[in-house]
């Protein structure tokens, strides 16, 4: 009974066999690149996730005459890329082959020498490892008989580069140690680190940062409970998901999608923007669903310290009440980047009181400190206590909010808007309260 099955498996072993070694343009078998197994430039060939929703190959760019090793949609009509190895190493020529080589997925070069290793050092892995393309877009290194997820070698999540699909996490894991955020591309050409990053910047009250080189460009505002401060229109959609979590374990914001067949993406241009898209099947194209920064009032610091953005006023820059231009000459210019100072110096004591502003952004929280377990009025008096405390408002706007943020010294990068944000209270002088 036993032989005629034995015998029909090696019969489609040798066919698939055979197929393969005709039509080297196939993919490698199944999802998965064993220790024997090599993916080279020249054969085109690729590797599959298992339901054809990504593909892992090389590719150069149209205009472009570098190669690189690279993830991009397979489910989808218009060739987007979500990931790549060797941004910074492309290959020069049309040479190039990927295999496992002492453990490490290794790119090799034309002369077979390393132009990008996931470079893993010692470990003690037994059993071969296998490189696998999973479903949701993450390339993976792992031992062949272990598939835990917490036990992967490696990850491409791990190291993402200008985008951040479903089900990636931004921001930092302690058991790991990485601290993941996403670069700009150069040119929509050349694929090397560009002059633009979002990083979530994990300390106090968590928030993330959009970068130009050394200078912080824009600001998302920390995570309310529902969205980022600064991103007054995030709510949740029927299909994508968002989630933030601030524990000792880790800082980090990620989304997913529950619906199938949808695809969404955030991903940073290389000229700044960041882009969410979501894939309209019936157009055949990316739609984009939301972008940053959006106006004056998102650039970081517009209006200075004490003064706030307000789209609908012209200026856009607003000293906060009980505050004065600092310089009323570049103000009067329009340049708020000066920002305000108070009329009347604070007393230090009980006469000090709070302005309560409405549908705000919160100011930077770089100085600021949380406590989770108190409401608003303890809040306030803990800011009241505080000679240096500016100002205070609830960490979760959620049932009428609760938390307490607190901010010392000057605060900034503040702007209302029509529909959202949050209130804010800032510690003004008894005259100034009027
Ligand atoms: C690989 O693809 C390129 C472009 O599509 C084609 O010119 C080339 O012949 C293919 N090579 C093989 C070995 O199939
Ligand atoms: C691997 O190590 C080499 C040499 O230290 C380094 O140049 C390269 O950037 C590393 N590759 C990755 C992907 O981190
Ligand atoms: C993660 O990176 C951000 C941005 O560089 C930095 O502000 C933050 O302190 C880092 N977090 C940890 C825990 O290293
Ligand atoms: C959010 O992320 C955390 C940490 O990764 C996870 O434990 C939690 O289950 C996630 N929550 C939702 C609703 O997906
Ligand atoms: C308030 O700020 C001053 C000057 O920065 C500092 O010396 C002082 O220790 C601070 N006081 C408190 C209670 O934090």
């Amino acid at each position: 009974m036993r032989g005629v099955p034995n015998f029909h498996h090696s019969y489609i072993f040798c066919s698939v066999f055979s197929v393969l070694i005709l039509f080297p343009q196939f993919s490698i078998s199944a999802n998965t690149m064993s220790a024997t197994e090599s993916l080279t430039l020249s054969s085109n060939q690729t590797i599959l996730s298992p339901g054809n929703v990504f593909e892992l190959g090389f590719f150069k760019p149209s205009s472009s005459s570098r190669w690189y090793l690279g993830i991009w949609f397979k489910a989808i009509s218009k060739r987007t890329y979500v990931w790549v190895a060797n941004r910074d190493s492309p290959l020069s020529s049309s040479i190039g082959t990927l295999k496992i080589s002492d453990n490490n997925l290794a790119l090799l070069d034309q002369s077979d020498k390393p132009v990008w290793s996931t470079n893993l050092t010692g470990g003690d892995v037994r059993a071969p490892v296998v490189a696998e393309l999973l479903d949701n877009g993450n390339l993976v290194l792992r031992d062949s008989n272990n598939n835990d997820p917490d036990e992967f070698l490696w990850q491409s999540f791990d190291f993402p580069t200008d985008t951040l699909l479903p089900e990636m996490k931004l921001g930092w894991d302690l058991k790991t140690r990485h601290n993941r955020s996403l670069r700009s591309w150069r040119s929509p050409d050349d694929l090397s680190s560009g002059d633009f990053s979002f990083k979530l910047e994990t300390r106090g009250f968590p928030e993330i940062f959009l970068w130009n080189r050394e200078s912080r460009v824009y600001r998302s505002g920390p995570w309310n409970g529902i969205r980022f401060s600064g991103v007054p229109e995030m709510q949740a959609f029927d299909y994508i998901v968002f989630n933030f979590t601030a524990s000792n374990e880790e800082v980090s914001y990620s989304f997913r999608v529950t619906k199938n067949n949808m695809y969404s993406r955030l991903t940073l241009s290389s000229t700044g923007i960041l882009q969410r898209f979501t894939w309209i099947e019936a157009v055949q194209n990316w739609n984009q669903f939301w972008y940053a920064p959006k106006d004056q009032c998102d650039e970081y610091k517009e209006c200075g310290s004490y003064g706030y953005c307000d789209s609908n006023t012209s200026p856009v820059c607003n000293c906060i009440k009980g505050f004065e231009p600092r310089n009323p000459q570049v103000w009067g210019l329009r340049d708020g980047s000066d920002g305000c100072v108070r009329k009347t110096q604070l007393s230090c004591d009980s006469g000090d009181g709070f302005v309560r502003l409405k549908k705000m952004k919160l100011p930077d929280t770089r100085a600021t400190s949380v406590d989770r377990g108190i409401g608003l009025k303890e809040c306030e008096e803990k800011c009241m206590s505080d000679c240096n405390c500016t100002a205070f408002a609830n960490t979760d706007i959620r049932d009428g909010g609760s938390g307490c943020v607190i901010w010392t010294g000057e605060i900034s990068d503040i702007r209302n808007y029509v529909e959202g944000g949050q209130d804010l209270y800032v510690k003004l002088a008894a005259t100034d309260l009027g």
